[in-house]
């Protein structure tokens, strides 16, 4: 009898410790990934770009999306795109956030949400190496190439009788300068910088300093509460280490 007892109450605690266990499973399987949709537009080293024949996203914005996704708990699905293209994809709910060496502009924030500052940027202007512009003051009447939607469109555009040319992506800017399409090419310092390590070198230099201080952010829809998410997940990185790591990766130690 007390075997019987016994047995019956073994098969009880493994059938109940089983419907235990299959709602935990369900519960799992119910509950969706949570994806982080980052908009990028991916022409822009050392920031974000893909390596010939490769499909992953590389750079210091993409290190870091994934890092604020895997603080944040979400899975990170890259999103490329035109530059122009992002901040119509963010009010449109295309992506959940926009990485891409953005700067935090007063008249975009008139249309999207940026999170606190993750990186400082400047313009930078770049000439063919026989040139003798010194200054963005030469370039007047000349002709600029840039990439479409930037910061260095809109600067391009305020040199008196300058022809400017904006492309889709900065590598065509850079490529119009070196066939002689163009005088110079207006940019974000790193990227010239970077450029200039690598196709850069055998053509072009760059010319003066950095223009006035750039502020790199993250966008998203207005009014999106993944802002206030964002920066919290930026902030524990930036204490943890994590962010200077991948500073440090990319533009060697911070000065
Ligand atoms: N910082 C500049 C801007 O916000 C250029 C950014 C271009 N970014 C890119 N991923 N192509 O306008």
């Amino acid at each position: 009898m007390k075997k019987i007892l016994f047995l019956v109450m073994a098969v009880l605690a493994a059938a109940s410790m089983m419907i235990a266990g299959c709602g935990g499973g369900d519960k799992k399987a119910a509950e969706p990934e949570k994806v982080l949709r980052v908009g990028t537009e991916p022409t822009f080293a050392p920031f974000e770009f893909q390596k010939e024949g490769s499909k992953s996203y590389d750079g210091f914005d993409m290190d870091l999306a994934r890092a604020i996704g895997k603080q944040m708990g979400y899975k990170v699905e890259m999103v490329s795109m035109g530059f122009d293209a992002l901040i119509p994809a963010l009010n449109s709910n295309n992506i959940d956030v926009a990485i891409a060496g953005m700067t935090i502009t007063d008249e975009r924030k008139k249309v999207v949400d940026f999170t606190e500052s993750y990186y400082t940027s400047g313009l930078m202007i770049m000439v063919r190496k026989d040139s003798n512009v010194k200054s963005i003051d030469d370039l007047k009447g000349k002709t600029i190439a840039c990439q479409i939607g930037t910061t260095g469109e809109n600067k391009s555009r305020t040199v008196e009788g300058a022809k400017v040319k904006a492309f889709n992506t900065q590598d065509e800017a850079s490529l119009e300068l070196k066939n002689g399409g163009a005088d110079a090419v207006i940019g974000d310092a790193p990227v010239i910088e970077y450029y200039m390590t690598k196709a850069g070198k055998d053509f072009a230099k760059t010319v003066g300093e950095r223009m006035e201080a750039e502020p790199y952010g993250i966008a998203v829809k207005k009014g999106s509460k993944l802002a206030g998410d964002l920066n919290k997940a930026l902030a524990e990185l930036k204490k943890s280490g994590e962010y200077d790591k991948l500073y440090t990766k990319w533009f060697g130690e911070k000065k």
